[in-house]
């Protein structure tokens, strides 16, 4: 494939493991900040004509979409033949329509601001709910790649006799699929957000499935008090130590060790997002898709 692959800083072990893939070269750039807080940039890499990857997880976007679309637009200038962003995480997605009147729709706003820079966006599970396509937010075309896979292969090597559990109406999608694939029963839970951290969940029947190992799967875990408060009515019913595991490793703040003292047996994501529970690859599935 020829490709220059870019790491925004801090997804350096992913883009090792993506340019070994595909037999690409790791491309080199300088970012700093200057000391009055602006941004510095600079592409060290010859990337005329050549296709670039750039891989870039989006959490904490704030912080870093200025310097990203810097660098975007640097490659571009460069002669690069195209720009592929890969970002593994997508930020924003969840504020994809106005819960209250007034409130901006920042889904739409953000892909809107970062698709002029980009040929192409490869990205893992985005918060896909009530908009179908990511075509719908981003102009850039998107290629939605799925952890479903590597989720249920690793319930298959890890967990016994394992129960998956999706924590609301809205995660059937993927639980259903991971279950299918680890060829495990699933449940899905009702649940009711009323603020960042406050979350009901309600059960179904469960009686049946109290002898088997609980496997809570989500895309996302933010706050963690979703899985905080499955985790501790699972073993309220009975159930023994869940397993936890999610796609995203956002884990804002002290959730990560606040998830622990709940209870969990075991917290697992991929490595969408660099954190310490990462135990799931998802380069051989990117690496595959750019193949
Ligand atoms: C919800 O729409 C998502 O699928 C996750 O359940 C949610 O993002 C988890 O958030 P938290 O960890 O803050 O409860």
């Amino acid at each position: 494939m020829n490709a220059i692959v870019i790491s925004y800083p801090g997804n350096e072990s992913l883009t090792a493991s993506i340019a070994k893939g595909i037999n690409g070269k790791i491309g080199e750039i300088q970012m700093r900040r200057f000391p009055d807080g602006e941004t510095y940039v600079r592409l060290v890499t010859d990337v005329l004509d050549k296709p670039v990857l750039i891989i870039a997880s989006l959490h904490r976007p704030d912080d870093k979409f200025l310097s990203l679309v810097f660098l975007l637009r640097l490659v571009k200038d460069a002669g690069a033949a195209s720009v592929t962003l890969i970002a593994p995480y997508v930020a924003y997605m969840r504020q994809d329509k106005q819960f209250k009147p007034g409130e901006a729709v920042t889904s739409a706003y953000f892909g809107e601001l970062l698709s002029p820079y980009i040929d192409k966006m490869i990205t893992v599970d985005p918060h896909l709910h009530r908009r179908k396509s990511m075509n719908e937010v981003y102009t850039a075309p998107c290629i939605v790649l799925h952890a479903s896979r590597a989720i249920s292969t690793w319930i298959k090597n890890s967990v016994a006799n394992a129960v998956l559990i999706g924590p609301d109406s809205e995660s059937e999608q993927w639980v259903s699929q991971v279950a299918k694939e680890a060829d495990a029963p699933y449940f899905i839970l009702n649940k009711e957000r009323h603020g960042d951290r406050n979350v009901e969940i309600s059960f179904p029947e469960t009686s049946s499935f109290r002898e088997r190992t609980p496997v809570l799967v989500d895309d996302i875990i933010s706050t963690a008090h979703t899985m905080i408060v499955t985790v501790k009515r699972l073993l309220e019913l009975g159930f023994n130590k869940p397993i936890c595991i999610g796609v995203h490793a956002i884990f804002a703040d002290n959730s990560h060790r606040e998830l622990q003292d709940a209870g969990a047996a075991k917290i697992v994501t991929c490595n969408t997002i660099v954190h310490s529970s990462n135990g799931i690859d998802l380069s051989p599935l990117i690496i595959e898709a750019l193949q």
